[in-house]
């Protein structure tokens, strides 16, 4: 179901629909859900008209609301067409305002919504900035228009006390009957191809976090590495050889995580295979650093936690098959 509140707009969807041979859509006018009273999805994806202005003039981007009210609104109101599991994931623009943290505008957006929430920040601009801009999207800069109109958006602004815009991506997932998580980070620097298969791993990998009681029961479970896993280092010359400098993990595929990753924890990532627990792995390791098992624990098992989240490494079946377990099984 695709929804429009512009005949145009639908008669364009209609048009891509038939260049690219889909015959299951079906396009309905309408404005936001309203087309869709009573129905719930598994996916709603959606890119609003969320650009933060004093206009009304260009409905593909100014939503007609004050602030960010419009992306708000699509967040409190999606969770009543969302099947129970299912996603809306929405590009949207949100205000900070002065020192406050930038996630700290849209937590409350999700509080009672029955929802988990991931916010994925892209980057933010100062209001002058932003407005230069969207402004530019519909004034030549050369022309007369173009400062005052300016103007007038960072007068708006100023009235509304935002100093600064957010920009990124909501993914929010129904699910009933447990507490409701929510977390606010920083999009990668880089995204290979789709990211869906990323999305939906993480908020597995959430879930099953939030089912390890303690670290003996992390270390009790199986792991498998990341196929789009990679391991870089850099090296410099010394009298006996070789020394490694500096190692990185980084992901090949969806969102690119990347970070600084100690040689022992790099080893013990390439031999997740899904056939030994992890706590095994972690007794080699103690063994290969000369390390006393005990004091490594609790620092090895938050390393693992973060690796899992950010999909280095993906929970096999408890019997230890060597297959990763991927959100189809
Ligand atoms: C940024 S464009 C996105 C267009 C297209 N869906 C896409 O993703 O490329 C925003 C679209 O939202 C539509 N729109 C604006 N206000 C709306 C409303 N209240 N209800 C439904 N659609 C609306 C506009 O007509 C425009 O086509």
């Amino acid at each position: 179901v695709a929804i429009d509140r512009n005949p145009r707009a639908l008669e364009f969807g209609r048009l891509n629909a038939a260049l690219n041979n889909l015959c299951n859509i079906e396009f309905r006018l309408g404005d936001l859900f309203e087309p869709v009273e009573g129905e719930t999805f598994d996916s709603i994806v959606t890119n609003p008209p969320f650009v933060i202005s004093p206009e009304t003039r260009y409905i593909y981007r100014d939503g007609g609301m004050r602030g960010d009210e419009i992306c708000r609104r699509i967040v409190r109101e999606a969770p009543r067409f969302l099947s129970e599991g299912g996603f809306l994931q929405m590009l949207c623009n949100w205000i900070e305002h002065g020192e406050q943290d930038w996630a700290d505008g849209v937590r409350e957006w999700f509080d009672e919504t029955g929802c988990d929430a991931w916010v994925l920040r892209s980057h933010t601009q100062d209001v002058v900035a932003y407005a230069s801009k969207w402004v530019r999207h519909t004034e030549l800069r050369e022309t007369d228009s173009w400062i005052p109109r300016v103007e007038e958006w960072c007068s708006y602004y100023k009235a509304l006390g935002i100093e600064r815009i957010g920009s990124g991506l909501i993914n929010l997932r129904r699910s009933s009957g447990r507490p409701h998580w929510f977390l606010a980070d920083e999009a990668p620097a880089t995204v290979f191809g789709a990211c869906g298969d990323s999305i939906r791993g993480r908020f597995e990998a959430r879930d099953f976090l939030a089912s390890i009681s303690s670290d003996e029961d992390l270390l009790e479970r199986y792991f498998h590495v990341s196929p789009h896993a990679r391991f870089q280092s850099r090296s410099v010359p010394t009298p006996d050889g070789w020394q490694t400098e500096q190692a990185s993990l980084e992901l090949v595929h969806g969102l690119s995580y990347s970070g600084k990753v100690d040689i022992a924890i790099a080893n013990l990532v390439v031999h997740c295979n899904g056939e030994r627990r992890l706590g095994e792995l972690v007794n080699e390791m103690a063994q290969a650093v000369g390390a006393e098992r005990e004091k490594i624990i609790a620092p090895v098992c938050s390393i693992v936690r973060d690796l899992v989240d950010r999909g280095f490494l993906l929970l096999a079946s408890a019997e230890g098959h060597g297959r990763p377990r991927t959100h189809t099984d």
